[in-house]
């Protein structure tokens, strides 16, 4: 077999986010101007900001999706590449534009306004054969915003377990609340990684350990991200539990694709499960103390230093 060159291939979504902050934000209609005290364009959408994590750890990362020929579309690539993403695989959509999320940051509290452009534009059969072949590992994110490629997701699992690739999957939320086809998938997948809530709807049940027994039965192992209570892991036998750090948290945009690209690191190398858990976990809190998803990503050395295993 041909010396694999890409560590993680990640078919997703790629946006900016446009955040406007003001503790005392209020949008108002009726052609008023309301000025506010900060902007920042960043980089945003999961698939992109576990990308810049997964490369700021070290790993040979590359992103497939699409965008719009347009600013933001550049915006992004120039972003990525910068941070060490391969972004040769980029498609770009000759009408759609780039889609783009507008925060609005109030304290704690955010709306957000989206606008999908080409963000559900990627199709499973976009991604071909030649380089699912050069990859170790597929990351797949962000389904339920991803509606054309969730329709080819078993097939394109099923393509890279041929070409030996292993698989995880982060589904993030479903606003429908309805999981369609989830479990299903699982049976395809070798890194489940959702949060406690999605856990718990994926399975059905109102306790976390029992949602543990549903979801090892279809996915050799199974990570559940608890915020700031840590994780929970599980594989064969084996349960390891992890706290969080205790930082000084700014904002936990990002920290679940943070928390999966330092999990995946681990499990890449071998580690053992407790190990790649502390380095998951490192990773998720340390992503939190800076604004937005890339900008506190730590490197392989500083998240080292809170791995005890
Ligand atoms: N308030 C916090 N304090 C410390 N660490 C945190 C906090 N929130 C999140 N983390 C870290 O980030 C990891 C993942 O966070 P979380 O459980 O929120 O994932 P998620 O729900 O998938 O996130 P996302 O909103 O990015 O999808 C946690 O396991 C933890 O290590
Ligand atoms: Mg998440």
């Amino acid at each position: 077999m041909k010396e694999k060159t890409i560590d993680i291939l990640i078919p997703g979504e790629i946006n900016p986010d446009l955040i406007l902050n003001d503790p005392n934000l209020e949008p108002r209609f009726g052609q008023q101007e309301v000025l506010v005290q900060d902007f920042e364009m960043t980089i945003g959408s999961s698939s992109a900001i576990f990308a810049c994590g997964a490369a700021r750890l070290g790993l040979k990362t590359t992103l497939i999706g699409v965008v719009g020929d347009d600013p933001l579309g550049r915006f992004m690539q120039d972003a990525l590449r910068q941070r060490g993403v391969d972004i040769s695989s980029i498609i770009l959509h000759p009408q759609q534009k780039t889609g783009v999320s507008v925060i609005l940051n109030r304290g704690s509290d955010r709306a957000i306004l989206t606008y999908l452009g080409c963000i559900d534009a990627l199709t499973a059969d976009q991604i071909p054969d030649p380089l699912l072949a050069q990859a170790r590992h597929l990351h797949v994110c962000s389904i339920f915003l991803q509606s054309r490629l969730r329709p080819g997701l078993p097939s394109l699992f099923r393509r890279a377990h041929n070409f030996g690739v292993t698989i995880s999957l982060d589904t993030n939320w479903d606003p429908s609340d309805n999981w369609e086809g989830i479990l299903d998938l699982l049976a395809l997948v070798d890194v489940f990684l959702p949060n406690e809530q999605e856990a718990l709807a994926i399975a059905a049940s109102s306790e976390l350990s029992i949602a543990l027994d549903v979801l090892v039965q279809r996915c050799p192992l199974v990570v559940v991200k608890r915020g700031k209570d840590g994780a929970i892991a599980r594989r064969d036998g084996e349960t390891v539990i992890a706290p969080a750090l205790p930082v000084r948290v700014v904002d936990t945009v990002g920290a679940g694709d943070s928390f999966d690209a330092g999990f995946l690191y681990g499990y890449l190398a071998g580690f053992p499960l407790k190990k790649s858990l502390e380095l998951g976990i490192a990773c998720g809190s340390l992503s939190t103390r800076a604004a937005g998803g890339v900008n506190a990503q730590p490197t392989l050395e500083e998240a080292l230093q809170y791995v005890s295993g």
